[in-house]
């Protein structure tokens, strides 16, 4: 995980809000052994994925590419978008021509045809977006009648555990955004997530047209367990994350 500071103070310098950039590398080298990532979020979507043989998947928000990766080994035809340039280069060295990957704004329209996918995932990247609607609508878009969007995001719970820092509002129902520093390594960025309650979710989904087919609060690998004596434990008994299948209606 990366460590925040305990005052959230960042040094003065060109950070801003969800630059990826500016922590690309770390990023990209803490995701790929985490337990957050490569034992907990990362399994749990590819199992919710199951068969994608033959599928054409668009990985939205896709990072430096490991979803994109481990898609393509199980014979998916896939695209991956991100904001982040220096992310998308990381994803690049990764993919090489195997996978089109292209820079876009999922706040944005999209550069794709209607019905151009079977499934799109959005692994931890929703939650950076303040309104859904235009998102979830061109999502919905994009995907063929019949198509899935597999989703995970922060679980709306997890800000309030005991683990996390003391609640940045009391009030769980409320859609609000909040601002962490992270550190990792030696590089530096400042995080806005947007919280959002369940059926805030839920709501925008089923608007923007999904179907919800499955709601996953998973556990993390068991082999994770002797590789982080300390963070299992937490992980195993409050949810980091939130998954979702939801099927174009
Ligand atoms: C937590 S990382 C997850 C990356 C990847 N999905 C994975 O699981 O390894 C979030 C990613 O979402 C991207 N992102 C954030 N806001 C975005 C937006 N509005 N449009 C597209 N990508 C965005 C970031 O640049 C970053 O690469």
């Amino acid at each position: 995980m990366p460590t925040v500071p305990e005052d959230g103070a960042l040094p003065a310098g060109p950070c801003q809000a969800n630059d990826y950039d500016s922590i690309a590398e770390a990023y990209a080298a803490l995701n790929e052994t985490s337990l957050a990532n490569a034992y907990y979020e990362r399994p749990a979507i590819l199992a919710l994925a199951g068969d994608v043989a033959g599928r054409r998947i668009l990985d939205a928000g896709c990072g430096s590419g490991p979803l994109s990766a481990a898609l393509r080994d199980r014979g998916a035809i896939v695209t991956g978008i991100d904001i982040s340039a220096g992310m998308l280069e990381r994803a690049r060295r990764r993919l090489g021509d195997d996978v089109h990957l292209q820079q876009a704004d999922l706040k944005s329209p999209l550069p794709f045809p209607s019905n151009a996918f079977d499934d799109v995932i959005a692994s931890l990247v929703l939650h950076y977006l303040g309104d859904w609607t235009a998102p979830l609508a061109e999502l919905r878009r994009v995907l063929t009648p019949g198509g899935r969007l597999i989703a995970s995001v922060n679980h709306p719970y997890s800000i309030y555990a005991p683990h996390r820092q003391p609640g940045r509002t009391a009030d769980y129902f409320a859609t609000y955004n909040w601002t962490e520093a992270w550190t990792i390594g030696d590089q530096r960025a400042q995080m806005t997530f947007w919280h959002r309650p369940l059926h805030a979710m839920t709501d925008a989904f089923t608007q923007a047209g999904f179907r919800i087919s499955v709601v996953s609060e998973p556990q993390p690998l068991p082999a994770a367990r002797e590789l982080f004596p300390d963070e299992f434990p937490v992980l195993t008994t409050g949810p980091n994350f939130l998954f979702f299948v939801l099927h174009v209606g």
